[in-house]
């Protein structure tokens, strides 16, 4: 990875920073991300969860990646295109991180500002899992584009939803995108970067064992944002 042109990562970009192990966005409101492999529930959980969360008397504002602007819908349909396949490792990374900076700036950051709950359908941990384990571009490089892009942004807490690739396969969209068109040897290499992410970030990844009925994924989902964040109970 390291061509010898360019300097290192500084030290504090890196995933043993204990910035990102559990600082959180240090604002008003309260960032939730959901993590996982394709067709895990991420947006069926993000929806459940919003619902709970605005009966609750919360605002609420859901959002996913890449996406949830103009722009960043327009990078997510050139980053999903199987047209483009083979696209550099470098520029897929860029492209994730250049649609991350805009959210961050223009939804994420100013709802948080505002004491709103921010839910978001993947964030900085798919790029370390997709491509820095999945593509081999490692995680210093990534961590450094996204903690740049996002100016520090970190979410308060992560819910990463296991489920068995047997079971995902039959939750999985009939026409897959360009990335979930991938090997299965690149699967294989994203799975195991979440694995590695939830050993290194055991305070902000918190595990979800997807499997079961979508109520009863909720269940634990909702458990573990009671237990990190007492929302329910006040
Ligand atoms: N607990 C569940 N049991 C059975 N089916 C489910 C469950 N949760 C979600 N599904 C269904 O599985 C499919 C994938 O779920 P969902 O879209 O929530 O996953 P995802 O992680 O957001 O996927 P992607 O990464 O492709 O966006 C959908 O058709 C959804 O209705
Ligand atoms: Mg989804």
């Amino acid at each position: 990875m390291d061509d010898g042109r360019f300097p290192l990562p500084p030290e504090d970009a890196s995933l043993d920073d204990s910035v990102l192990s559990g600082m959180g966005s240090c604002l008003k409101g309260v960032f939730i991300t959901f993590e996982g492999m394709d067709g895990c529930g991420k947006s069926t959980q993000i929806e459940l969860l919003a619902k709970a969360l605005t009966d609750h008397g919360y605002v609420v504002t859901v959002t996913r990646e890449p996406g949830g602007t103009p722009l960043g819908e327009g990078i997510r349909s050139m980053l999903l295109d199987p047209k483009h396949q083979g696209m550099s490792a470098r520029a897929e990374a860029l492209l994730y991180a250049a649609a991350r900076a805009h959210l961050v700036e223009q939804v994420i950051r100013p709802a948080l500002e505002d004491g709103q709950i921010v839910l978001c359908d993947r964030y900085i941990d798919s790029s370390l899992a997709y491509q820095g384990f999945g593509r081999g571009l490692g995680t210093d490089y990534i961590m450094l584009v996204n903690d740049w892009g996002t100016q520090g942004l970190y979410p308060d807490v992560t819910l990463f939803l296991d489920l068995d690739d047997s079971l995902r396969s039959t939750r999985m969209a009939a026409v897959p995108d360009r990335l979930e068109a991938e090997d299965e040897s690149f699967h294989q290499r994203v799975a195991h970067g979440f694995r590695e992410l939830l050993n290194m970030q055991p305070h902000r990844i918190r595990r979800v064992d997807a499997t079961g009925s979508a109520a009863e994924v909720q269940e634990r989902v909702r458990a573990i944002i009671e237990q990190e964040l007492e929302l329910f109970s006040h």
